[in-house]
């Protein structure tokens, strides 16, 4: 079984609001010791009061040390996480939280970086803009958002020493400043390394794109944080087999393969529950997943040798999870 993942008490130093309907909170030891040290494009895992654990990405520079920023958007489809922040978090209030993880680090030795972000998935880029301004090395960040007052980080942005290396897109704004992605894509340098992160529509076009005109997914980094929707109406039963001890879980066709697990006992690290953070990625020793996340890349879904246990499924009657 895999052990319980530890947490870090935090406390919340300051909650502000960044623009409409999004606010940032900012975290700081609840004891008074050092937070672990972290890099661009990581998230921590914040456990919210009901229940509810969401994964999300610091946005405050590596370099600010002794404290985590995070900023989170009121969404309408929530499915409670950020409804929880905005309305049962407060200044003072006490979290728990995991150690930072970065599945979205910055390529090492990239000729020049491009930075493109959907509404707020700008969080995990603004920490990349500040570690490249601090390496040195370039690079430029689009921020596509539906109009000024949603657009989180103007004053940050326009304050910062990176802030002519930043365009700004508004959907309500004239057609002349609208992020043209095949032309941003089709001019950047030789060897550039993309970078994307937002929502679903926003995501597909700029990959999609990308991978249009040939850009090698070694270059293509993304982070998504919700997931496409999904027809489940079909969805039948199937085994998973623990390699270590030959127990076999049946999942039933209402059931995610991480609810199987867990009501078997085995205990899987998880955190957005629908396939965009890996935080529950497992292996397969044989089998066919279906897979279902927006985490896995082309090249790794097609190997079959892992899976998302927390949306997957599997094509095969039976998978042997390397459990
Ligand atoms: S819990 Fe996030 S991918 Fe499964």
């Amino acid at each position: 079984m895999t052990a319980q993942a530890p947490t870090l008490a935090v406390r919340v130093a300051r909650k502000r609001v960044e623009a409409r309907d999004i606010c940032s909170l900012e975290l700081v030891s609840a004891d008074g010791s050092a937070l672990p040290a972290f890099s661009a494009g990581a998230h921590i895992d914040v456990h919210l009061p009901g229940g509810l654990t969401r994964p999300y990405s610091l946005c405050n520079a590596p370099t600010d040390t002794g404290r985590y920023v995070i900023s989170v958007l009121r969404d309408a489809n929530s499915r409670g996480g950020s409804v929880a922040v905005h309305e049962a978090v407060t200044d003072g209030s006490l979290l728990q939280i995991s150690p930072p993880k970065n599945h979205f680090p910055l390529a090492d030795q990239a000729p020049h970086h491009l930075l493109l972000a959907g509404g707020i998935g700008i969080t995990p880029l603004l920490a990349m803009a500040e570690t490249l301004t601090t390496r040195g090395e370039p690079f430029e960040l689009h921020h596509c958002t539906r109009a000024r007052e949603r657009t989180a980080f103007m004053e940050r942005i326009a304050a910062a020493p990176y802030a002519a290396r930043v365009s700004h897109h508004f959907d309500d704004g004239a057609p002349g400043q609208q992020l043209d992605i095949a032309a941003t894509l089709q001019a950047a340098a030789p060897g550039t390394h993309l970078y994307v992160c937002g929502p679903q529509g926003f995501m597909d076009a700029v990959l999609g794109t990308a991978r249009q005109q040939g850009w090698p997914e070694a270059r293509l980094h993304f982070e998504f944080f919700s997931a496409a929707p999904v027809d489940t109406s079909s969805d039948g039963s199937f085994e998973l087999e623990i390699a270590s001890s030959g127990q076999v879980i049946t999942v039933k066709p209402e059931q995610t393969a991480l609810q199987a697990l867990q009501a078997a006992g085995l205990d899987i690290p998880m955190s957005c529950e629908q396939g965009v953070c890996g935080t529950c990625l497992t292996g397969v020793k044989s089998g066919t997943p279906e897979h279902r996340d927006q985490y896995l890349t082309p090249e790794e879904r097609a190997a079959n040798d892992q899976f998302l246990p927390c949306c997957s499924r599997a094509k095969s009657p039976r998978l042997v999870l390397d459990l």
